[in-house]
């Protein structure tokens, strides 16, 4: 006979596992207790507090009911265990005041603490959309998408703008959470103690791919970062391969319609309805970190994108399988000379 399920045992039991499968996955590059940088730590803190103290009022609640089922009924007629209202006032009002106070303190130290710095090695503006990332490095001329370069060892800007409907960027083992709110503008900052690779995710509901709108960040150390940076301020060079030429044709022409949305710098190209392809073979993954950037893949992508992410704004490619060849060859020519 099938035993039914009772939910006072499945909530235990699925909060354990949750707990386990985080702590399982061994690379740790989106997870908010394995900080990066002061404001991830600073927030790993607060939950390790919270963690602790709400856990020791569970248990001693938890036992104080143990203790009141299984002990027989005492004290008199209509009062309470003990005969007086001391437990009560003590347990039931003093203590916690106490530890709410202690949660606000320590909360109050945390945002004083995570105010965003005067002065900042870069700054960079994410603007978010359904669903991919627009990065912009002002002061230094550079435009790219779903992945942030940063270096390491001093506090990154962050300004944050929403192109549509609410977002929310975070990046675990870096940052707080911060929501891009269409029409507004809002700041705020991270800092890479060491140099690495992680993964952020877009932390409010947007939509049918809101669970694939992610972002790569990757921290450099500082020369590192000063490479990538003049790397990335010239455009790719030509295409040298007939193969390629013929990709560029077919990417500049009316069939594949690529130039209505998406831009190439130091070409004419320069649409900004879809995430800018400049250095495009240089980075780590495609379609807003939903598959890893590979030719044959970024293949199926051009192809029918919807495959991997339902619902995206990129209309299915109507050109052939050759076309389709020379097009990847010639997006694959679109990297930084650090990656020849
Ligand atoms: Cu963007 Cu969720």
């Amino acid at each position: 006979m099938q035993k039914k399920l009772r939910p006072f045992a499945i909530i235990p039991g699925a909060a354990l596992t949750s707990v386990l499968l985080t702590a399982c996955h061994d690379d740790h590059i989106q997870s908010a207790l394995h900080s990066a940088g002061p404001v991830a730590q600073e927030i790993a803190w607060l939950w390790w507090i919270m963690f602790g103290i709400l856990s020791a009022v569970f248990l001693g609640t938890m036992f104080l009911l143990a203790l009141a089922l299984m002990l027989p009924r005492c004290g008199k007629k209509g009062g309470v265990p003990g005969g007086d209202t001391r437990f009560i006032v003590i347990a039931g009002i003093i203590v916690p005041i106490v530890i709410l106070i202690a949660l606000l303190l320590a909360s109050l130290r945390s945002t004083i603490r995570l105010r965003t710095p005067e002065e900042a090695a870069v700054t960079i503006k994410v603007r978010g959309f359904q669903w991919w990332w627009h990065v912009e490095y002002p002061e230094l001329g550079i435009t790219t998408a779903n992945e942030l370069h940063v270096p390491t060892g001093a506090p990154v800007h962050l300004v944050v703008e929403s192109a549509d409907v609410v977002h929310s960027l975070w990046v675990p083992n870096l940052t707080s959470k911060m929501d891009l709110v269409p029409g507004k503008t809002n700041r705020f900052w991270l800092q890479a103690d060491r140099a690495g690779v992680w993964r952020g995710q877009c932390a409010e509901y947007c939509g049918l791919q809101h669970a694939l709108m992610a972002l790569m960040v990757v921290a450099l150390e500082p020369e590192e970062f000063n490479a990538w940076v003049r790397h990335h301020q010239t455009p790719p060079a030509e295409p040298q391969t007939e193969l390629a030429l013929r990709g560029r044709d077919v990417f500049f022409g009316a069939a594949a319609g690529c130039t209505a949305c998406h831009a190439i710098g130091g070409t004419s190209a320069q649409a900004r309805l879809a995430p800018d392809l400049t250095f495009l073979a240089s980075r780590l993954t495609l379609g807003a970190a939903t598959i890893d950037n590979e030719p044959d893949l970024l293949a199926r992508w051009i192809a029918d994108s919807h495959q991997f992410k339902p619902g995206n704004l990129m209309p299915r490619t109507q050109i052939d399988d050759d076309e389709l060849a020379a097009l990847v060859e010639y997006l694959m020519t679109l990297k930084s000379p650090a990656h020849d």
